[in-house]
């Protein structure tokens, strides 16, 4: 079976790494799928966000079969191009709930064979987001123990870099 854990993830945070932890300790391997297309306006590009998954994955010491790589459009054309039929996704507090049912429920519209599972991310996590790390970041905050070392140095560039 093929799993795509799906995500802007600008930048990926130690509650995602927990979610890809939990999902290849129970899949084996698992795919990546970092979206170009997104509502957000993100800060970094989607190679970045690709790297600086590569380089937490890595620093994590997370083994296993992980592919990492962006996809436009839609997730589900993304999903049926590399034959994939289930995606996981981290559900943190009651405010993600419903964004999480229409994402299932409108994808499952438009792709009836494809299913959305859910994680939940340990306590220390459920508080987290990227926009929060972000924010903090900006306003020199200590972000140590929400990314990992290469996101930290990559949002510390940003902000010196203006
Ligand atoms: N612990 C802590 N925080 C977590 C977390 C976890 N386990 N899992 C997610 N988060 C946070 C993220 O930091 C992020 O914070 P932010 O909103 O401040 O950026 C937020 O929860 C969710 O972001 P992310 O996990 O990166 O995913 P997303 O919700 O941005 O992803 C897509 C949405 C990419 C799956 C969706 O937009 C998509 O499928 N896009 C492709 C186009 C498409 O098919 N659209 C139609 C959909 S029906």
């Amino acid at each position: 079976m093929k799993v795509v854990y799906p995500g802007t993830f600008d930048p990926v945070t130690v509650g995602h790494i927990d979610i890809i932890k939990r999902a290849v300790s129970l899949f084996g391997d698992i795919h990546i799928a970092v979206a170009e297309s997104t509502p957000k306006q993100p800060l970094f590009s989607g190679e970045r966000r690709v790297e600086l998954v590569k380089c937490s994955i890595a620093e994590a010491g997370i083994g296993g079969d992980i592919t990492v790589e962006a996809f436009h459009g839609l997730l589900v054309d993304h999903m049926k191009k590399i034959g994939a039929t289930v995606f996981i996704r981290g559900l943190r507090a009651l405010s993600d709930f419903e964004y999480e049912f229409q994402l299932q429920l409108m994808n499952r519209r438009l792709a009836p064979g494809i299913t959305g599972i859910y994680m939940m991310p340990s306590e220390s996590n459920i508080y987290l987001s990227s926009t929060l790390v972000k924010e903090i970041a900006r306003h020199g905050g200590d972000i140590s123990r929400l990314v990992l070392p290469c996101v930290r140095r990559a949002l510390e560039e940003s902000v010196n870099d203006g």
